[in-house]
């Protein structure tokens, strides 16, 4: 049992799941400059100003491809930053929840990957995140790291608002239908979360909880089949809806390849923490109804 009265620090300032995480009881959300992995003096400062019962890192360098240019950047926030903090719980010994990406896999797998598969990052994203993992582990920390994939949320950067807000104004669009993956929400992955939490609160921690799981949404589809999902949803509140033509992955260069697979097998999160995460496809259709409520493309 852990002191409730304790905070949950949440790192990842105004990103999409440190959002969605903001609203539970309890929360402590940071981020910069207050709290920033390029300023490693700022982490221990929050963590002691805080005294957490638990920390949830959602701070993370998200610019896969601005990350090749950026390398430094992205393994300090994705690497070395995790790493103190994963120090900090370990020596306060207190769980630490580490969000980690699908893209630690080269995607050349037939079928849906499972925690204990190889690993192969396309990219300095995919390696950081990757070495941040790597980091985490070997601090001796309680660490539940969750690797999620393709989130999205009804605010910030994401690609269902930026098919919802180029769809206004172009008849066609073209987008890559060879790439398979697993969307999900940020209130979904903030919804597990929580039921990690409580099962923390009220049971301690338990050995099993150690290590990596898989954490995105059910069923599967391609940014292509994202899109026109979204499109389809959008026409039930009187949007436009263009035509959304596949292509290949060829004919959508970009400086990091990205993995042909995706798909991550969650059965290990369901089998430990009794979480299932919800289908994409009922997910997708929640999150447009909240984006033509709250904040309309
Ligand atoms: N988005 C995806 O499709 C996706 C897919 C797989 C895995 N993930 C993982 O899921 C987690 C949450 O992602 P997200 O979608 O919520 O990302 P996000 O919306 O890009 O938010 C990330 C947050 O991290 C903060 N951050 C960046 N660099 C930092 C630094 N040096 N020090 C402190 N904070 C820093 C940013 O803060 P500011 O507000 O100051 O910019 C940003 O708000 C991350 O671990 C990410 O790697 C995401």
């Amino acid at each position: 049992m852990s002191d409730a009265t304790r905070p949950i620090l949440v790192t990842g300032g105004a990103g999409q799941l440190a959002s969605a995480l903001a609203a539970g009881a309890g929360i402590l959300r940071v981020g910069r400059p207050a709290f920033d992995f390029d300023k490693p003096e700022t982490i221990e400062a929050t963590f002691q100003a805080a005294n957490p019962r638990l920390v949830v890192n959602a701070a993370a360098y998200t610019a896969v491809d601005a990350a090749e240019k950026d390398i430094e950047a992205a393994y300090r926030a994705n690497r070395d930053g995790p790493a103190i903090l994963a120090r900090l719980c370990a020596a306060a010994d207190i769980p630490l929840i580490h969000v980690s990406t699908d893209y630690v896999f080269d995607g050349t797998k037939p079928t849906p990957y499972v925690e204990t598969d190889p690993v192969g990052p396309q990219g300095v994203y995919g390696a950081s995140k990757l070495a941040g993992e790597q980091a985490v582990m070997a601090s001796g920390a309680k660490a539940i790291i969750l690797r999620t994939a393709w989130v999205y949320a009804a605010t910030g950067k994401n690609f269902v608002r930026t098919m919802l807000t180029v769809g206004k104004t172009r008849d066609r669009l073209t987008v890559v239908g060879d790439q398979h993956g697993c969307p999900t929400t940020a209130d979904d992955l903030a919804d597990a979360i929580r039921s990690i939490i409580i099962r923390l609160d009220q049971g301690g921690w338990n050995p099993a909880y150690q290590g990596i799981f898989h954490a995105a949404g059910s069923g599967e589809t391609t940014w292509h089949g994202l899109a026109v999902a979204t499109f389809e949803e959008a026409a039930r509140h009187g949007a436009k809806v263009p035509e959304v033509a596949p292509i290949a992955t060829a004919d959508w260069p970009t400086p990091v390849k990205r993995p042909a697979n995706s798909r991550l097998d969650c059965s290990r999160l369901q089998q430990v923490f009794e979480v299932r995460m919800p289908h994409w496809r009922e997910s997708l259709t929640r999150t447009v109804d909240t984006i033509f409520a709250t904040a309309p493309p």
